[in-house]
């Protein structure tokens, strides 16, 4: 019996630790680097502290359902379309993408 709790208490311990270190918003940033136009930087814990559902804004079926860089292709087709970093990158929840290219792509 004492046994199968201490293992469940490490299990738990894993599980807390894996999720902090893998999850981007702590401390941690992604870099896009594919666009001629410049390499985005996405800062994890400032997109964290704007997103109100928590990871499921960003992690759902039909934005980023992956926790895995590269499993979706960004386009600004997209993003103009309100979709990807566009569901908040449309001039209301956060700057435009249109007109402001630079505040993402850097040299
Ligand atoms: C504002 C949007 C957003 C939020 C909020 C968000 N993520 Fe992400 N996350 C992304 C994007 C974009 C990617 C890259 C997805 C892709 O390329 O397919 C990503 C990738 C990841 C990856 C893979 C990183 C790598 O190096 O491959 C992990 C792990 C992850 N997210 C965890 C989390 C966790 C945990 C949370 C909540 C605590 C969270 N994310 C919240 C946008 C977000
Ligand atoms: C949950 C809403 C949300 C999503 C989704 C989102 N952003 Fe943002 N982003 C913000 C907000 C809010 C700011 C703060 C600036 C503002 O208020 O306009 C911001 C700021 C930024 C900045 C400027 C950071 C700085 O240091 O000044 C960059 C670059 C950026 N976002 C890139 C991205 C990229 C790339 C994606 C898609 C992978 C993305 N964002 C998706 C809400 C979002
Ligand atoms: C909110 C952040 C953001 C803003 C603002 C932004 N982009 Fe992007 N853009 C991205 C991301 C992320 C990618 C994907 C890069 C990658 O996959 O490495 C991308 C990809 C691209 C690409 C290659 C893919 C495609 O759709 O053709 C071009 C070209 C591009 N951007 C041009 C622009 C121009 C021009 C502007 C301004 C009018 C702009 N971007 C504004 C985030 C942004």
């Amino acid at each position: 019996m004492k046994r199968s709790v201490i293992f469940l208490l490490l299990l738990m311990c894993v599980a807390c630790w894996s999720t902090t270190a893998l999850a981007v918003p702590k401390g941690k940033s992604l870099t896009f680097d594919k666009a001629k136009m410049g390499v985005v930087t996405f800062d994890g814990t400032l997109h964290n502290s704007v997103a109100k559902k928590g990871c499921r804004e960003c992690h759902n079926a039909g934005t980023f359902p992956q926790m895995k860089q590269g499993t979706v292709t960004i386009t600004m087709e997209n993003i103009y379309a309100g979709r990807q970093c566009g569901i908040c990158h449309n001039g209301q929840r956060a700057f435009a993408a249109k007109g402001n290219c630079k505040k993402c792509h850097k040299h």
